[in-house]
């Protein structure tokens, strides 16, 4: 377990799939996240975790109150070992939860494990440029806007932009220096 002060970082058990299916199939969470907007079956579910079961590629995290309660998932994908850099995403999907400083809290946990575990260099999210609240968050952590993909996200009839956020491990350093 990756320890927080307010919560921690679990590996994702089966019995978490259950609570991954009803976020999986929230249509707020869906078009947030950005993920393709279909509806989810359990198998496909399971399948998710059996892919990442394993996979030293894919880290993927749960993210628990410290009385356990689960409240969301963080993970590092698309890893560049040779360019040492992954693409981070977190999820609150226990509504009552965000806006309380989780978020915040799982994406400093999951940097200070991917800059001082796994050796990375760089970490970067792909964010909807809708997601203000996403924004904010990542530029608190001390991530910097690097770029957009223009039109690079179908959904509700529309084209969106994807912004491209990123961080190096000396920048997180300093940053994670003053907390
Ligand atoms: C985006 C998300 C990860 C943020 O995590 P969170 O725990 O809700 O946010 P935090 O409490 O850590 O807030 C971080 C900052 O975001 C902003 N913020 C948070 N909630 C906000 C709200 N309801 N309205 C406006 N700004 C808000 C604030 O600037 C806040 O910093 P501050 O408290 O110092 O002012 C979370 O809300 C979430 O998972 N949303 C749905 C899925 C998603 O969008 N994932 C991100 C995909 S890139």
């Amino acid at each position: 377990m990756i320890f927080g002060k307010n919560i921690n970082l679990w590996a994702i058990e089966k019995s978490d799939l259950v609570q991954n299916y009803s976020w999986g199939n929230d249509p707020e969470l869906v078009k947030f996240t950005g993920i393709t907007p279909l509806p989810r079956s359990g198998w496909e579910i399971e399948r998710w975790y059996e892919s990442v079961l394993g996979n030293p590629n894919i880290f993927v995290f749960s993210i628990k109150l410290n009385d356990s309660t689960y409240i969301g998932n963080v993970e590092i994908t698309n890893l560049d070992w040779r360019n040492r850099k992954g693409e981070i995403g977190v999820m609150i999907g226990d509504k009552k939860s965000q806006g309380m400083g989780f978020g915040t809290e799982a994406i400093m946990l999951m940097c200070q494990f991917g800059f001082g575990e796994m050796n990375l260099h760089k970490i970067y999210a792909r964010i909807l440029a809708f997601n203000e609240i996403a924004v904010k968050t990542f530029e608190k952590c001390g991530f910097k806007k690097e770029g957009i993909e223009r039109d690079s996200y179908y959904s509700g009839g529309e084209y969106r932009d994807i912004l491209i956020f990123g961080i190096l491990r000396d920048e997180f350093r300093e940053i994670d220096k003053g907390n």
